[in-house]
């Protein structure tokens, strides 16, 4: 059921593999360079991809307890779902916890990330958390000099930066005295080079990266993980005007519970970021040239 997708022609693409089930992780085999397209067996990939998770998600030790901010999206659900499965206590966070789907063992909770009254008043529910996923975010589609709304990148900030950072400098004083714990940041490529369609959310993203960093270094000597998340598209509600390919919400979440169960601390879900990030490290500014459409 395979098809070949012509994704972006300037740049050497990676042709998927099936995932391993064994190792519970996605493979992917790079092709000779000059390779330009994806072969994309969306079909059984989706499928191996269900077998992978039913595989990681024999009932386990318990992992702990993890928090998700925006557990109503696409993907913030996909990581409920898996942190779940694979053993964790998962607390499920939603501005409207009504409109969280009811997962057996998963706890609901009341959390606007742009609010510290929310936050403050959420503390006493997370006392016990080892992991927080920032997955909450916005993206307005704006533009950043020239914009529809000159409300829009403010909104985007308080969501994708301020949200995160609210959140650590609650939960990092807990943490530290437990002992240690990670922070997830589901951020975007787009921190690493914008989209000037969406520009104000890339300059979002970009500081909630640095924030990432920075956060990294600081709270390495108090057991503190801190992992960035690098996707490119994925196929969930923020994405729908995109075009394919989009990378499931099931497996971008498997590849940040993977980091997380493993020891990387920053994640490029899917071959569309393993590519693009690959691209940026060894050239930040064709990255810049090929989203800003100048290459
Ligand atoms: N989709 C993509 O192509 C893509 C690519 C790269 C990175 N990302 C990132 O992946 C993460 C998940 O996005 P998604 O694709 O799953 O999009 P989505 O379906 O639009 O979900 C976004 C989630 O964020 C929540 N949210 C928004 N404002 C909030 C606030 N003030 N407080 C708490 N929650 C809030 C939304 O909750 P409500 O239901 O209350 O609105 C929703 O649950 C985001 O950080 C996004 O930036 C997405």
């Amino acid at each position: 059921m395979g098809g070949e997708i012509n994704l972006i022609n300037s740049i050497p693409l990676t042709t998927i593999k099936a995932s391993t089930p064994a190792s519970g992780r996605l493979s992917h085999d790079r092709p000779a360079s000059g390779v330009r397209s994806v072969r994309w067996p969306i079909d059984t990939r989706s499928i191996n991809l269900q077998y992978t998770v039913m595989m990681n998600s024999s009932p386990g030790p318990e992992q702990g307890v993890a928090l998700v901010t925006g557990a109503t999206g696409g993907l913030g659900r996909a990581l409920v779902e898996l942190l779940a499965l694979r053993g964790y206590r998962v607390i499920a966070a939603a501005r409207n916890p009504d409109r969280l789907p009811g997962i057996a063992g998963v706890t609901s909770l009341r959390l606007d990330v742009t609010d510290r009254r929310s936050i403050e008043a959420a503390m006493p529910a997370l006392r016990a958390v080892d992991v927080v996923i920032n997955n909450a975010g916005l993206n307005l589609g704006d533009g950043i000099a020239i914009c529809r709304d000159p409300e829009a990148a403010e909104r985007e900030m308080q969501v994708n930066f301020f949200g995160p950072l609210r959140l650590a400098r609650a939960m990092v004083p807990l943490m530290k005295e437990r002992g240690g714990g990670a922070i997830v940041n589901i951020l975007s490529l787009l921190a690493l080079a914008p989209l000037p369609l969406c520009g104000s959310y890339s300059a979002s993203k970009a500081a909630a990266h640095s924030m990432t960093q920075a956060m990294r270094a600081e709270l390495r000597r108090w057991n503190v993980r801190v992992i960035g998340v690098y996707p490119g598209p994925i196929d969930t509600a923020m994405a729908a005007d995109l075009p394919e390919p989009k990378e499931p919400p099931s497996a971008v979440a498997l590849a940040v519970v993977d980091a997380l169960d493993g020891g990387q601390d920053e994640v490029f879900p899917g071959a569309v970021a393993q590519d693009l990030g690959a691209m940026w490290r060894a050239n930040p500014k064709a990255l810049e040239a090929l989203f800003a459409g100048t290459n």
